[in-house]
């Protein structure tokens, strides 16, 4: 597509939305009865409902209306944590498995509408679990396999979920993951979980309980292969995905089938230009939803052939990325900043070292990719031959809505660039009227696209209050941004209490209540802080209750509570000893002072005498220069 073809569909995608997303339902999905109406309800009613009457099944479009065509084509290149152990799987194949899976899950009892919680590693069954739930109707709630035994109960406590996919280990960077115990252990508080399947990875021997406990082989093994897609209506749900919030406990956010499948659908062929032959790769994990919507459902309801990759970047070297992609030919590679900072790092050797002639096209996800990182990624990994796409999303918004489109938008690194179609973006200021170009305000979308989350589940309100009530009849995406002459998006990061660590959401006052669960600890307040790899840092103020002595050992315990409770990806990596916490007289914690003095900005404090406790600020600035 050139500069021009995209304008010229973008206005016509905004002008006429409801014409564009018919011709792009009809073109991109097979229906099974077609929809009466494109879009019912708006941002002001917040019941957006997508295709209405439309019927159609996920995973029928994504695997059986390909196998007259693609039966034999690869659908997944599985590449192990080890580089020896690999595993094609053709459309056929993954049919057939998902079949067997789906009759598997039948047998157990599951039904349409269920909940099913799938906490597994970056193994082909992953992608078979789910795509077997979509074929029976039943919802998937993925749960990355990082998370602690804890984050995981919370999830499948308020998905009500009554079996849980997993495996005995997983294997990432030449170390175990102990998944099955971590299993065990959430389920100790969630008695409504009467089963529980269990893939073999490792082999290791773990316990198993031989009432509740399954080996994923043994069911496999007498399934039979044929099954029937259910028919279900568009605005079903096809999945919950938890993510983390400014505030409360994470929120599961539901995507329904109809919209969902046909925003993943079109925005995998016009961001990645996917032609039949190429070989595409994106590295997230399928427990966030790039992993959803640009591992599974975008790249195979275009009959595309993915690589799926168990490991980390850096094991055995730090070679291994591009190695894959020489291995496998890949043509599209996707990926998170965090990645290409941390390989940035260590040289260039580890990548010249391989030959990378295959790529096209580079993408990047997660988090503001910084200029100098973003030309290292086109002129270093991409030989100045790949155009680099920075796309900009969110799990909320289903797919891809700020980034360049190869071919028709000129390279500015470090901006997400133009919209996409149907996407209408606008940068307010706090009273929500649209600033001028190249002033900062708050991102949002003033119209509806079918990619949007339905709602939360269970807490409707919490969606409405979340997402509209700021800025009434927009979307408001929480994101800080700029938009400049030429119209291009410029995201500044999160502009409220989310903070992105390695690319991963987690909300500070879910760390917050981490800590204080520990004895030790009376108040905690957490801020993210620039980290050159990781993007942010966690950054902790800790007051202890009476009488603790403030160590170095205590520092530590903190740090192993709170990555026991949510996991490794909320390590702490500051802690600061504090007598009180900054607070207004309504004893809120001022956590822009906090932020500020965490980052040693503590010129440009403000004006801090409207605090009930003006001179706990000194004390903060003292404390922080001995810390850091
Ligand atoms: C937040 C959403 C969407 C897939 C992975 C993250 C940040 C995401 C970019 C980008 C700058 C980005 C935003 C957003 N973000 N992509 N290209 N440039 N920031 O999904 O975990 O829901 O996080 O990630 O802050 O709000 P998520």
């Amino acid at each position: 597509m050139n500069q021009a073809q995209y304008r010229d569909l973008y206005k016509f995608s905004i002008s006429q939305p409801d014409t564009f997303w018919a011709e792009q339902a009809e073109k991109f999905i097979s229906w099974h009865t077609r929809w009466q109406t494109v879009r019912q309800g708006d941002f002001t009613t917040n019941d957006m409902t997508w295709f209405a009457g439309g019927k159609l099944n996920a995973c029928y479009n994504c695997l059986d209306r390909h196998l007259g065509k693609r039966k034999d084509q690869t659908a997944i290149i599985w590449q192990g944590d080890e580089p020896d152990t690999e595993k094609h799987l053709t459309y056929g194949d993954l049919h057939k498995e998902v079949c067997r899976f789906a009759n598997v899950l039948k047998d157990l009892g599951v039904k349409k509408g269920d909940r099913v919680c799938i906490y597994l590693p970056m193994i082909p069954e992953a992608g078979i679990v789910m795509l077997a739930c979509a074929r029976i109707g039943a919802i998937h709630s993925v749960v990355f396999a990082g998370f602690s035994p804890d984050s995981l109960k919370t999830r499948i406590l308020d998905a009500d979920v009554k079996i849980v996919i997993t495996a005995d280990e997983g294997l990432r960077g030449g170390k175990t993951i102990p998944i099955k115990h971590n299993v065990d252990k959430a389920l100790e508080s969630c008695p409504d979980v009467k089963t529980v399947v269990v893939v073999k990875r490792t082999g290791k021997t773990v316990p198993f309980d031989a009432k509740r406990d399954k080996w994923y082989h043994e069911l496999m093994s007498k399934a039979n292969a044929d099954c029937m897609p259910e028919v279900m209506d568009a605005d079903d749900p096809l999945f919950i995905l938890y993510t983390s919030g400014s505030t409360g406990k994470p929120k599961g956010v539901l995507h329904t089938t109809g919209g969902y499948l046909v925003y993943a659908a079109i925005t995998f062929k016009y961001v990645f230009d996917y032609q039949d032959g190429d070989i595409y790769w994106c590295t997230a994990d399928v427990g966030w939803v790039t992993g959803h919507t640009y591992n599974i459902y975008g790249p195979l309801a275009n009959g595309a052939t993915i690589v799926l990759y168990e490991g980390t970047p850096s094991y055995p070297d730090f070679s291994r990325f591009w190695q894959i992609i020489d291995k496998y030919k890949v043509t599209i590679f996707y990926t998170a900043p965090t990645a290409i900072r941390a390989l940035r790092r260590e040289g260039d050797k580890w990548v010249t070292a391989t030959n990378r002639d295959s790529l096209k096209l580079l993408g990047t996800v997660g988090e503001p990719i910084n200029p100098n990182v973003c030309e290292w990624y086109y002129d270093v990994v991409g030989n100045k031959r790949c155009e680099v796409v920075d796309t900009w999303w969110q799990t909320e918004t289903g797919g891809i809505l700020i980034t360049p489109l190869p071919g028709a938008t000129p390279f500015k690194p470090g901006s997400a660039s133009w919209p996409l179609f149907g996407i209408v973006p606008a940068v307010v200021d706090d009273k929500g009227n649209e600033v001028e170009p190249d002033k900062a305000g708050r991102l949002v979308i003033k119209q509806p696209w079918p990619g949007l989350m339905k709602t939360i589940y269970k807490d409707h309100q919490r969606f409405v209050n979340n997402y509209f009530k700021d800025v009434p009849g927009c979307y408001l995406t929480g994101d800080g941004a700029r938009c400049d002459k030429d119209g291009y998006y410029w995201i500044a990061g999160r502009n409220d209490d989310v903070i992105k660590i390695s690319g991963h959401r987690i909300g500070t006052e879910e760390v917050e209540s981490a800590f204080t669960s520990h004895p030790a600890v009376s108040q905690a307040a957490v801020v993210g802080v620039a980290d050159e790899i990781k993007g942010q840092h966690i950054y902790a103020y800790i007051n202890t209750k009476a009488g603790v002595e403030h160590t170095d050992k205590l520092k530590q315990e903190l740090v192993q509570h709170v990555r026991d409770v949510i996991g490794p990806i909320a390590t702490p990596e500051v802690i600061q000893w504090t007598k009180d916490l900054p607070k207004t007289r309504s004893g809120k914690i001022m956590r822009r002072i906090l932020r500020k003095i965490a980052c040693g900005e503590d010129e440009s404090l403000g004006d801090t005498s409207t605090l009930a406790n003006p001179g706990v600020v000194e004390e903060l600035i003292a404390e922080h220069e001995k810390t850091k």
